[in-house]
């Protein structure tokens, strides 16, 4: 199984990265820490986890040198207007002059107001949403911090087909990954075919299915697990390496953190499985689809999603 995938502006890129999401500060930095001491060179992070600061004070003090860790961070989508103004806070946060990877978090611009500069509303309680804001000028200032060095590769996070072929259309950098939820319970085939034929790579958030998650219970993921006499986690993680997924799982718990690094080699019959799942009805989106709902794109929500709008 590959350690490392290759994107397509040359590099490579851990197949493994720590999730940094809801690890609230004073813990996130120790697990940051202790994945770096355990051997992860790939952690990812945002600005709108709000954790950043921790995240660079822990990567400072590991030792570890900067240019041996893949750093990946997030535009934030009140700062769509001005994605340099948001790379520059990140990278003062983290205390580094680069990210390894900057990725729009959202296809998605809200107006900062005085109810919050982060997750502003309208009077009405909805989120303050700009319908009218081009994401391919979002792109195209994305594509400046590329070639300014500061971002050494650029891609999306949360896009569907839809948002992609819109971007396509002006895009003079092609996105080098596309961050998504992705599992068993929510594969998303069509988007990983449509952004292979174009040599963008899919990451796994939630790769778990976050807290409390059902996948760890699931019948048919437990039972691929006893055979290979691993854990859920493992075959979870696993699975997405094997189909050629970079892998995030978050976690704060040092014993977690180490074994989420293991990765086995899935046989052809398992991956069927763990890929039919949803089809046959194991259908879910973990996370709360924050922004797509607000632009009526309804495919952010999969039957069942207890979040989904009534
Ligand atoms: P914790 O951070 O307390 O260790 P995801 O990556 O899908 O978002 O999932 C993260 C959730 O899964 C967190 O609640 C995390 O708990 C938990 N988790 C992380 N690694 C494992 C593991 N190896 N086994 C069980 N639960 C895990």
């Amino acid at each position: 199984l590959p350690t490392h995938f290759k994107l397509n502006t040359g590099t490579s890129i851990p197949a493994i990265g720590l999730g940094t999401w809801r690890a609230e500060p004073g813990q996130v930095g120790e697990a940051v820490k202790h994945a770096l001491k355990s051997g992860y060179r790939h952690i990812d992070c945002a600005l709108i986890y709000q954790n950043e600061k921790e995240v660079g004070e822990a990567i400072k003090t590991s030792g570890v040198p900067r240019e041996e860790i893949f750093i990946t961070s997030k535009v934030w989508n009140t700062y769509q207007t001005d994605v340099a103004a948001g790379l520059e806070q990140t990278l003062k946060d983290l205390q580094t002059d680069y990210v390894d990877l900057y990725l729009i978090h959202w296809p998605v611009r809200l107006v900062p107001n005085e109810t919050s500069a982060l997750f502003p509303t309208n009077p009405d309680g909805t989120r303050a949403v700009d319908r009218s804001w081009n994401q391919q000028e979002t792109w195209r200032q994305m594509e400046a911090v590329y070639r300014s060095g500061k971002a050494k590769a650029i891609g999306v996070s949360n896009w569907s087909i839809p948002y992609l072929e819109h971007l396509e259309k002006t895009w003079t950098v092609v996105p080098a990954v596309n961050q998504v939820e992705l599992h068993p319970y929510c594969p998303q085939h069509a988007l990983k075919k449509w952004c292979a034929d174009r040599g963008i790579l899919l990451e796994a958030y939630c790769p778990l299915g976050s807290n409390d998650s059902p996948l760890l219970r699931d019948d048919e993921v437990t039972a691929i697990a006893d055979k290979h006499n691993v854990s859920a986690a493992t075959v979870l993680i696993s699975y997405q390496v094997n189909r050629g997924c970079i892998v995030l799982p978050k976690s704060i718990t040092p014993a977690r953190i180490e074994q989420n690094l293991k990765v086995i080699a899935l046989p052809q019959e398992d991956m069927e499985i763990l890929d039919g799942m949803a089809a046959k009805g194991k259908q879910q989106r973990v996370n709360t689809p924050l922004f797509g709902h607000d632009l009526g794109f309804d495919d952010w929500y999969g039957p069942g999603n207890k979040n989904a709008p009534k």
